[in-house]
């Protein structure tokens, strides 16, 4: 990370174009984001990346498409943080996930280079997770509410600005990757169809059966809801980086009892000056395990990836798998590359006796600078020894 920590230790000034510096008296504003701040959010996550490298790189058309899709409400669910000249030096949105009993959202963000330092991260998560408060005020106020973070290990401003803004791990996520050109891989030959199971390419009338195949895997998934068709259909077969061509079902008797979904992210593309094939989701349904089916699609879908001149393929699991993902995934040559932690701050019903958006904003930043208006770099901000927030990307 840039900027430091402790800014007693290490002044912090301020520098921007021909190097005017900005020093006591800053102010900032805030606003919603919109559409056309697209570009400047690009070239914020990638000075993120240059800081602190987490191999994660966007493009506009995947940011534009992730705003604009499900669960996303910019007008009441964003901040850009604004420098006195009106750029914007840092922003954050809520994607809020389908509602079950417990409402939830993840927080996606970052902070320039040159505006790390100051506090900007903490008041961004702290009037984002008010307005989460609300956003869930407005859903339905019985329901328990969390906010949660996706934090690469190596993102080390962000992952101190998570722990001093209260939010506590929840999990693990092994980042894994298969390198594809190369020696023989472990899944060659291995591809063939288990009995009675037949393995193709996923075609668009598969969709709605591999959407009722994957709510019911994933019920063995830690903290997935079902997904409903909309969600679905945005989050694969409407997506820019869904990769159909790629992606596998295995057929038994006339049902996709198993899926392989891989996407592509056109950002890492254009950075690696490669491709890779990003296996998203994989499952099988219940009464089809344990006979090589996720195995045999997997293998098929690495075979044709291979074909196809990726030269890798990498995919995020859980690393407590309890149906042991991860030893299916190692058996085929995928080696853990990364360590991820979903962390989290859950808040009350509204109707339970505490339960206010107060008590979930409750560090200092958000009282002093809960509200759209200017706000003092120097009077409503800790801006001392604060971390800041970097990057964050759940994918
Ligand atoms: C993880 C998951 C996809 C595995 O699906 P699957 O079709 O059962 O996978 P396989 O049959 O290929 O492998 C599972 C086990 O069966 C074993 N197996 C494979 N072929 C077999 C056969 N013919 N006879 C008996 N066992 C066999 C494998 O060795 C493996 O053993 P392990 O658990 O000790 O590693 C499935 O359990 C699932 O949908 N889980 C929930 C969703 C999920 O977590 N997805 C991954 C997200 S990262």
């Amino acid at each position: 990370m840039q900027g430091s920590r402790n800014s007693a230790a290490h002044p912090y000034r301020w520098r921007r174009g021909a190097g005017r510096p900005y020093g006591a008296g800053v102010s900032w504003s805030t606003r919603a984001l919109t559409l056309d701040d697209v570009p400047r959010i690009t070239a914020i996550l990638g000075e993120a990346e240059a800081r602190e490298p987490a191999e994660q790189h966007f493009d506009e058309d995947e940011l534009r498409e992730m705003l604009t899709g499900p669960g996303f409400d910019l007008e009441r669910g964003s901040l850009g943080v604004l420098a006195d000249d009106g750029e914007l030096v840092a922003f954050g949105a809520l994607g809020v996930r389908t509602p079950a009993d417990v409402w939830g959202c993840a927080l996606y963000g970052g902070v320039a280079t040159a505006a790390v330092g100051r506090g900007i991260g903490t008041l961004l998560v702290d009037e984002l997770t008010r307005r989460a408060v609300g956003l869930r005020d407005a859903h339905d106020p019985s329901l328990p509410g969390e906010v949660a973070l996706w934090i690469p290990e190596g993102r080390r401003g962000f992952d101190a600005l998570a722990q001093d803004t209260g939010f506590e791990t929840w999990r693990w996520f092994f980042d894994m990757r298969c390198q594809l050109q190369g020696d023989a891989p472990p899944w060659a030959g291995a591809d063939r169809d288990p009995d009675g199971v037949q393995i193709r390419t996923w075609r668009p009338e598969d969709d709605e059966d591999v959407r009722s195949a994957s709510n019911e895997s994933f019920a063995d998934h830690w903290h997935s809801v079902p997904m409903d068709r909309a969600r679905w259909r945005a989050e694969f077969a409407e997506s820019s980086l869904f990769r159909p061509q790629y992606s596998h079902v295995a057929v038994l008797d006339g049902d996709v009892v198993a899926f392989v979904l891989v996407e592509e992210f056109p950002g890492e593309t254009a950075v690696n000056g490669f491709r890779t094939g990003y296996v998203a989701r994989v499952g099988t349904r219940r009464a089809a395990r344990g006979r090589g089916v996720a195995s045999a699609t997997l293998a098929r879908t690495l075979t044709v990836l291979l074909a196809a001149g990726h030269e890798r393929a990498e995919l995020t699991v859980d690393a407590e798998s309890p149906t042991g993902a991860g030893r299916l995934y190692e058996r085929l040559g995928f080696v853990q590359v990364r360590r991820n932690r979903m962390a989290g701050r859950r808040f009350p019903a509204a109707d339970t006796p505490s339960g206010t958006a107060a008590d979930a904003s409750s560090s200092t930043a958000v009282r002093a600078a809960a509200s759209d208006a200017a706000v003092s770099g120097d009077a409503g901000i800790d801006t001392a020894g604060r971390p800041l927030g970097d990057g964050v990307a759940a994918r």
